[in-house]
């Protein structure tokens, strides 16, 4: 069993989740950007509280993130993430737990997640979760190498 803590992250998190995510499948990542916009925009988003994120920590590192982009009254947008050498241990299920409680605590109505096509495991643990197919995206995230993929629209409204 993963010994896990969750917490709140702060600006200060900034350069370890962006140091996170660079370890993630860039096929999986919807935006492409650099490692140090990446930190830049988590720092300038968390400061500013436009974005609040959950850091999923076992044995002082952090192995997962959940960062949810405010959008009150608007819907709120998930993006998630866990350290490839921890995955399928329940890390992003207990992050998505602890974020879906905490947007229900804060009134948030509904979340979304934008989740390319081909992410069959993210489609399936958000279906398992409560989140339901609302539509597809055409085109919805360039890529580096050319183009842009198709994503499928997940929501999950408060009970
Ligand atoms: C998707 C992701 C966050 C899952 O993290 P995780 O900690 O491994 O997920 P969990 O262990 O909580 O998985 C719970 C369940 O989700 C489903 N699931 C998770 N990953 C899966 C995969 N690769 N294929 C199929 N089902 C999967 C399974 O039902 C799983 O239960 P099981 O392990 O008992 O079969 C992780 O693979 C990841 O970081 N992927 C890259 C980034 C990403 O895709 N982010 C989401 C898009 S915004």
């Amino acid at each position: 069993m993963l010994d896990l803590t969750i917490r709140r992250a702060t600006a200060a998190d900034a350069d370890g989740i962006a140091d996170l995510i660079a370890a993630i499948e860039p096929d999986k990542l919807v935006s492409e950007i650099s490692r140090e916009e990446r930190r830049d925009r988590f720092r300038e988003y968390l400061g500013a509280g436009i974005n609040a994120a959950f850091l999923a920590e076992s044995g002082g590192r952090l192995v997962g993130e959940l960062t949810l982009a405010l959008g009150g009254p608007d819907p709120t947008r998930l993006g998630f993430s866990v350290h490839p050498d921890f995955r399928r241990r329940g890390v992003a299920t207990k992050l998505l737990q602890h974020g879906i409680a905490w947007a229900d605590a804060n009134d948030i109505h509904k979340l979304t997640a934008e989740v390319m096509t081909h992410n069959a495991g993210a489609l399936a643990l958000l279906q398992e979760l409560g989140f339901a197919e609302e539509g597809y995206l055409v085109n919805q995230f360039r890529r580096k190498s050319g183009g842009a993929n198709d994503a499928v629209l997940l929501a999950r409204m408060r009970l």
